[in-house]
């Protein structure tokens, strides 16, 4: 039988005590790695992981830090060397989607803070995994974009242009590091039943406006992101990098089009 086998694999996922990080996080682990769950700083939601991944037979640990700063990326990465002894797979999920503002009247702070995380951070820990990944000549970086870095989003273009920019830095450093034996691609789930959008799934009115949105006509769960990320991230994806694969239901395939052009 096929089977996805991470064992013996060390994987850090930001972001990882709620949501999709959360899932993945859970899915690495089932499929044999050892799992450093980051978060921010909250450690009851991190141990909260940690502690499912442990009952389910595996083994966690909880890592800390604002992934928007180097200091504390190196800090990051410190505990996962001193808990694993370094790193197999890196996915850099923690992001933010930030304030709905339009360009007019949005706040440049804001603006600043959602492109510091959601691109400067997965930056800071892509060049941390690298310095260990590429003496090793093994490794696998997956990037956690969305439907968002191909599909405009009004009143989110901070969120917009730091996941079309992360889907850049992605296919730049895997052409870098292709022959190193460093595998470095991208998700882009679509609409995922997340606490990221509970507003919006949460209720009748807004649960059938998304529907209609996606071929598929109805969201995702978050193990459906974290299966194709330990897929992505086992040695059955080998020959896959530089590439986004889109797990979204069909968002990307213009589902308005299936009645009449
Ligand atoms: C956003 C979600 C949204 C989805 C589809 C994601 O990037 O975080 O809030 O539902 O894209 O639009």
């Amino acid at each position: 039988m096929l089977q996805i086998d991470l064992s013996g694999r060390r994987a850090l996922v930001t972001g990882a005590n709620s949501g999709l990080g959360r899932a993945i996080a859970r899915n690495l682990a089932a499929a044999g790695a050892r799992v450093a769950v980051h978060a921010l700083s909250d450690p009851v939601s991190a141990g909260a992981v940690v502690k499912e991944i442990e009952q389910a037979g595996a083994e966690a640990v909880a890592v800390f830090g604002d992934i928007s700063r180097p200091s504390q990326v190196e800090q990051v990465f410190a505990g996962v060397d001193a808990a694993f002894g370094g790193l197999d797979i890196l996915v850099n999920n923690a992001g933010i989607d930030g304030a709905r503002a339009m360009c007019a009247d949005s706040d440049p702070k804001q603006w600043e803070t959602v492109i510091a995380i959601d691109l400067h951070g997965p930056y800071y820990c892509t060049r941390q995994a690298l310095q260990r990944m590429l003496p090793q000549r093994r490794g696998v970086i997956l990037q956690i974009t969305s439907v968002h870095e191909f599909i405009p989003w009004a009143g989110y273009s901070a969120y917009t242009s730091a996941k079309a920019a992360l889907s850049m830095f992605t296919k730049t450093v895997a052409q870098e590091v292709a022959t190193q034996g460093v595998r470095v691609l991208a998700i882009a789930p679509g609409a995922i039943r997340t606490p990221i959008n509970a507003d919006v799934w949460g209720s009748p009115a807004g649960l059938r406006d998304l529907d209609q949105k996606i071929a598929m006509g109805r969201p995702g769960e978050p193990d459906e992101i974290g299966r194709v990320a330990a897929f992505l991230a086992s040695d059955l994806a080998s020959y896959i990098t530089g590439t986004t694969l889109a797990v979204d239901g069909g968002m990307l395939i213009y589902p308005d089009f299936s009645h009449g052009g």
